[in-house]
């Protein structure tokens, strides 16, 4: 059995743009990011995943390559690279690189090559298809809306782009491309990564026959979230082709070949529970895909619990599963639900079954920022810019944030630096810095917490959530008041950690609005005061 490291590992995802600035440019890099490590390992984190950091025109901010085996200048270089996962390592932490598989950059050399004529050896590298000009070949739209093909005048072909006409999708179905990227991942383990998060992990293959997508009927509400364009289409055709599990196959296998306990997690914004389970394959695909459950839940008792059962009903006991609310593409936390709300968050990140996966700058509440017209999905749909959620990492109040020595980083710094940074958090004990540390410290401590069973337990109140994470000899209970009541329940005794208004009377506690408590607790299966209600 390989090392299964990640199933109790924290993961922390660094957005390399706006982490830190080591030399000035406003752009923040890789010795940036090295002298940071100090603070991820005083929070707790046991690894990081790194959005990317290969050479690229940063039409998409990077997920459009133009060389997976080097590094953009932007950023550093290869030296600065090796330095970063040397740190990385020496301080016990792990590293999972973002592996961007769909796409590429046009100005990518084999783009180019491809491009050049019908007969080029390279042209089969990406999809193109024969037509006319006025008629793309089916009705696919691009994720950043408008169709999902582009013209080429030159050759006079359609090719197709999922993202931007800037990012060519690869085509998959040629053997030398699964070989070239199989030659990528090599390269990275060979360098001494740990992994990857692979974007657009099931877009990679899409129907031979192009087939139209069905629009969705009237009143459609995507699981996901309001796409534009995009999802006034069921992606029938262009999303999640099951020719996908043979690709993430060959990627296990090739990760298997390392004995150090590769982890590979897949961009899948799948919200069918037997669906998504699928992307585990028999254990020989990739190791997760991401779990967005609780990201997109509404903030209720009743909503949260839906989204924990969904999971834990469909999870057989061999996978192992991902809480995660914010990335690189999605509005920060704190903006969504709020500061108290927020507090929550990171309770039930890092207490339910699963590996948490923080973003940067959520630890103290950073909220977003406004469209600035760098984000290129901003320019089609504004409501859908990802600008707010990039901007610099929050280290201090100063007018940079602690950020860069530039007069103005490459994205405005977010709003409230005064309450919401680094340097005003760690001297402030109630602060959410310090709430998530400790959450952090719990888990460390308690085996409950990384590997226990989950069980939603009887509530004293609709408004409150009950679970219990336990083993044989060890047992956690979590209570979480979504009200605006305080509500009177039973404790298990003097709670180990607890978040708002937490009043112990008698025999009962009062738990406060929106607060939270966790309690070390008797394991279920040999105690009668708990008892599943489900
Ligand atoms: C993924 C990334 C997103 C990027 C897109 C295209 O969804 O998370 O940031 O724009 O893929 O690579
Ligand atoms: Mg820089």
């Amino acid at each position: 059995m390989t090392d299964q490291w990640w199933r109790e590992a924290v993961f922390y995802q660094i957005y390399p743009l706006s982490f830190k600035d080591s030399d000035g440019d406003g752009y923040g890099d890789l010795r940036g990011i090295e002298s940071k490590l100090d603070h991820l390992e005083w929070l707790g984190v046991d690894a990081i995943w790194l959005s990317p950091v290969y050479e690229s025109p940063m039409a998409d901010w990077g997920y459009d390559v133009t060389d997976h085996k080097a590094i953009d200048p932007l950023f550093g270089d290869m030296e600065a690279f090796d330095s970063f996962l040397r740190s990385v390592h020496s301080r016990g932490m792990r590293l999972v690189m973002d592996l961007i598989l769909n796409h590429t950059s046009a100005q990518h050399p084999w783009f180019v090559e491809s491009k050049s004529s019908h007969d080029n050896h390279m042209r089969d590298w990406y999809v193109w298809e024969p037509g006319s000009d006025d008629h793309p070949p089916n009705n696919w739209v691009s994720v950043f809306s408008g169709p999902a093909w582009s013209w080429d005048e030159a050759t006079g072909e359609w090719f197709r782009h999922t993202y931007l006409p800037t990012q060519p999708d690869l085509n998959w179905r040629n053997p030398d491309v699964v070989e070239a990227m199989m030659g990528v991942i090599r390269f990275w383990l060979d360098r001494g990564v740990d992994g990857f998060r692979v974007d657009a992990a099931h877009q990679i293959m899409k129907d031979p026959e192009n087939r139209d997508n069905p629009p969705t009927p009237p009143g459609y509400v995507d699981p996901y979230k309001e796409m534009g364009e995009y999802g006034r289409w069921i992606h029938l055709w262009d999303l999640g082709h099951e020719d996908v599990h043979e690709i993430h196959r060959q990627i296990r296998k090739l990760t298997d070949e390392y004995d150090r306990g590769i982890v590979t997690v897949g961009e899948i914004h799948e919200f069918d529970p037997n669906r998504w389970l699928n992307y585990f394959g028999p254990g020989d695909e990739l190791t997760m895909p991401f779990n967005y459950n609780l990201m997109v839940s509404d903030w209720t008792a009743t909503a949260v619990r839906a989204a924990i059962e969904k999971v834990e009903a469909v999870l057989p006991e061999w996978a192992w599963t991902n809480w995660t609310m914010g990335n690189h593409d999605e509005v920060r936390i704190a903006s969504r639900l709020g500061d108290d709300s927020a507090r929550q968050a990171a309770v039930l990140l890092t207490t339910l079954r699963g590996t948490p996966f923080l973003y940067y700058g959520d630890e103290v509440g950073m909220l977003n920022g406004s469209n600035q017209g760098r984000d290129p999905w901003g320019d089609n749909v504004s409501f859908l810019s990802r600008d707010g959620c990039r901007t610099p990492m929050q280290w201090s109040s100063s007018p940079t944030v602690g950020f860069s020595e530039a007069a103005s980083p490459w994205i405005p710094i977010g709003p409230d630096p005064q309450r919401r940074s680094v340097e005003t958090q760690r001297s402030d004990p109630e602060s959410l810095l310090h709430l998530y540390r400790s959450l952090l410290v719990l888990r460390r401590q308690r085996l409950s917490l990384r590997v226990g069973d989950y069980r939603t337990l009887d509530s004293p109140d609709a408004d409150v959530l009950v679970f219990v994470r336990w083993t044989e000899s060890e047992a956690t209970t979590v209570a979480v008041n979504f009200g605006v009541d305080a509500v009177q329940m039973s404790g298990p005794g003097d709670p180990l950690l607890t978040v708002g208004g937490y009043e112990p009377y008698g025999e009962l506690i009062f738990l406060g609005p929106g607060a939270v408590a966790i309690w070390d607790s008797t394991p279920p299966a040999r105690a009668n005061q708990v008892s599943s209600s489900s």
